[in-house]
Order: C-alpha cells, then structure tokens, then sequence
C-alpha cells in the first residue's frame, strides 16, 4: 500500500468548497457498505504546468467538481495525495456508497474518463 496524506485544497474555489461543505457525506455511514479505491497517476504533461493551467483543465474544461457534485450525498470520498512521496501513484481516491449506488458510481467513471483531465491520467 503506497504511503499517502490528506493535503490542503489546491483547485476549488470558495463557493466550491462552500457547496461541497453543504452536501457532501462523512465517511463510515451504516449504508455505504461499498468502497472503491482507485490509485491514479497523472502524466509528466500535467505536473509541468502552472496552478492556472491545470486548474482551467480541472474545471473550466473537465468540469470534475461540477460532475462529482451530482452524485453528492450518494457518495462520500476521500482524497489522498502521494506524489511528492515519489510513490508510484500520485493520488489514491477512496469512495463510499450504497450497493444501490453502484452502477450510479460507473456512470460517473464513465464521465470522469470521458474528460480532458483523464488525458492526463495514465490507464
Ligand atoms: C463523488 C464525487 C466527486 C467530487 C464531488 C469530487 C470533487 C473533487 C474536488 C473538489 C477536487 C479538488 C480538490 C482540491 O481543490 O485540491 C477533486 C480532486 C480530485 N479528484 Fe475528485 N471528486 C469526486 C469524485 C472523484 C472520483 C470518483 C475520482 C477518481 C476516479 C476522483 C479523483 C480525483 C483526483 C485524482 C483529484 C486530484 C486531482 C489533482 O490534484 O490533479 N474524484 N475532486
């Protein structure tokens, strides 16, 4: 298991967080019997660029907040970063969520690949 930590935010923006703090669910609730962990690593392309360029990528073109804020409360997450650990991935995502959530959950995979961010993720 790759050693990680939880970090500060680096992309969302103030209303962001203010709408994410309003809907999104702790961890650990009686119902969300289904987790997912998904390690992800980003291509040498994206950790060259600047802050802004890869916030416009994030956001303003992937949409991966606005995406992920459909599918809250359904599903409570956690993000944890390894990168500057020099592990071999640079993000593990941990998800929670109903087993009647499941194919709900695929389908926001499915959007997430679909995205100019996932450009940068290696398969
Ligand atoms: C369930 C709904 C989701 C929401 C609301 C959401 C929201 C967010 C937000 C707000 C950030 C930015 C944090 C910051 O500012 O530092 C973020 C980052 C990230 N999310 Fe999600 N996310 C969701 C689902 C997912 C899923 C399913 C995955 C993996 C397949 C994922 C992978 C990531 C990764 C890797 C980052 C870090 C990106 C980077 O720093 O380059 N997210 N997410």
């Amino acid at each position: 298991m790759p050693r990680s930590f939880t970090s500060n935010i680096r992309y969302a923006k103030r209303d962001e967080l203010n709408t994410l703090q309003a809907i999104q669910p702790e961890l650990n609730r009686a119902e969300a019997v289904c987790a997912v962990l998904i390690p992800i690593k980003k291509s040498a392309q994206w950790w060259e660029m600047a802050q802004d360029e890869r916030r416009a990528i994030f956001e303003e073109e992937s949409h991966h907040t606005a995406t992920g804020l459909e599918y809250l409360p359904g599903v409570a997450r956690r993000l944890l970063h390894c990168w500057d650990l020099g592990e071999p991935s640079d993000f593990l995502t941990w998800s929670e969520f109903a087993p009647e959530y499941t194919q709900v959950f695929d389908e926001l995979l499915l959007r997430m690949r679909a995205s100019k961010e996932w450009q940068y993720v290696w398969a």
